[in-house]
């Protein structure tokens, strides 16, 4: 392909995303060596750098793979992805799950769709990504920020604890990946709506997605001191649930507590000065970890993740709290180490075979240059396992 081919491509309206400013096909020699040299689904590497700031796609041309085009984003759009989620360890997920580019990829927790955007990236024209999140907002936010692979991507809103079924009723028997990245989205978090964040004022929603009877003004409001002390401890980690369980039993003695405000007003009154921060963190995330149901949907997730993965596939978890990365862990170790006959005993009578091999021994962190641009990667904790057997 000549230089003037590539340029007469770049004007071809169908290769003209929405959500560019302007498109570019890197068109010096070097870069053109590059593009030719390019093979389908292979990052080209003299444009990989760009990549969170652009899109990469394939060209085709007479349905043959020509080369790679790239659209450089509009500084409006950039703010708004970042506006609205920032996805975390990007580079690690993509090496964790070895993004094969003619799979199918699962993110069940396609939120803002960044990660998703980068596994696309990675992808042939054969691969395929599957999307699922349980918030309606998301989906409609991510089918349009996707909206360049359209022919790849299956967005479902679903909640991933019936990951394995949704995979299935969409036609696919098996998938090559599986990445989780738990807990809520910025945008989730920023927006007042919801209820989410304890420096926003809001009614006490913090429901994930649509159809969800259970929300925190029912957990505040009508939750037994006993059963608002063990969320607060057990959730939230918290050494003062016990006093702030009162405290809510009381206040709302004389009328309903409605808004996060007033929810606050409660901690703030019976919680040191300096600990207030950190206290209503943990107060507002044990509060949000019971009414969506955090804990049982993702122990049920990962087992349907593992359930539906080829042999060789990888599924990739990223959680933010401890009790969701124990999990994690917790349940990886069972897959891996099934058999717990005495190691003394000369025959194992039991013929467990393990079912996962892991891959991060320790959990992946994020690196303190990643931490410092974005704040949300400082808890973030990755493991990843591969599918050896079945379950
Ligand atoms: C941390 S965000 C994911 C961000 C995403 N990786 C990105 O790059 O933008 C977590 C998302 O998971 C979704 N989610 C949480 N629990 C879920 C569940 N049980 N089922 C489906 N989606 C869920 C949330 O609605 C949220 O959009």
């Amino acid at each position: 392909m000549t230089t003037t081919e590539l340029l007469a491509l770049k004007n071809r309206r169908k290769y003209w995303s929405k959500q560019a400013s302007w498109a570019h096909l890197a068109v010096s020699e070097m870069a053109l060596s590059r593009l030719r040299s390019t093979v389908p689904g292979e990052r080209s590497p003299n444009l990989s750098r760009e990549i969170s700031t652009g899109m990469l796609f394939d060209i085709q041309l007479n349905g043959k793979f020509a080369g790679k085009g790239y659209f450089q984003l509009s500084s409006r759009t950039l703010n708004n992805l970042s506006d609205y989620h920032v996805p975390v360890l990007v580079e690690s997920v993509l090496s964790y799950l070895r993004v094969n580019p003619s799979g199918i990829y699962v993110d069940g927790t396609l939120g803002g769709g960044g990660h998703a955007a980068a596994i696309l990236n990675r992808l042939s024209l054969e691969g395929k990504l599957i999307g699922i999140d349980r918030d309606p907002d998301a989906l409609a936010f991510a089918r349009n920020r996707l909206s360049n692979f359209s022919s790849q991507i299956v967005l479902r809103q679903a909640n991933f604890e019936r990951l394995a079924d949704v995979v299935k009723e969409l036609g696919f028997s098996s998938v090559d990946g599986v990445l989780l990245d738990l807990g809520v989205s910025s945008h989730q978090i920023d927006s007042d709506q919801r209820g989410f964040s304890f420096l926003r004022s809001g009614p006490l929603d913090m429901r994930m997605g649509s159809g969800q009877k259970l929300r925190a003004y029912d957990v505040v409001n009508r939750y037994e001191y006993k059963e608002l002390k063990r969320i607060f401890k057990f959730y939230g980690e918290e050494r003062h649930a016990g006093r702030i369980a009162l405290a809510i039993v009381n206040a709302r003695k004389e009328k309903p507590l409605e808004t996060t405000d007033e929810l606050v007003a409660v901690i703030d009154r019976v919680v040191p000065g300096h600990f207030r921060n950190k206290t209503r963190a943990r107060i507002f995330q044990a509060i949000r970890i019971e009414v969506n149901g955090e804990l049982a949907h993702l122990q049920a997730a990962l087992k349907q993740a593992v359930a539906v993965l080829k042999p060789g596939g990888r599924l990739v978890v990223i959680s933010y709290h401890s009790l969701e990365d124990r999990l994690t862990k917790q349940f990886f170790k069972t897959l891996a180490e099934p058999c717990d006959c005495p190691p003394e005993w000369p025959i194992c009578p039991c013929d467990e075979k393990p079912a996962v091999k892991i891959l991060t021994r320790h959990p992946v962190t994020a690196p303190p240059e990643e931490i410092a641009q974005n704040s949300r990667a400082r808890s973030a904790k990755l493991r990843a396992v591969e599918k050896t057997g079945e379950l």
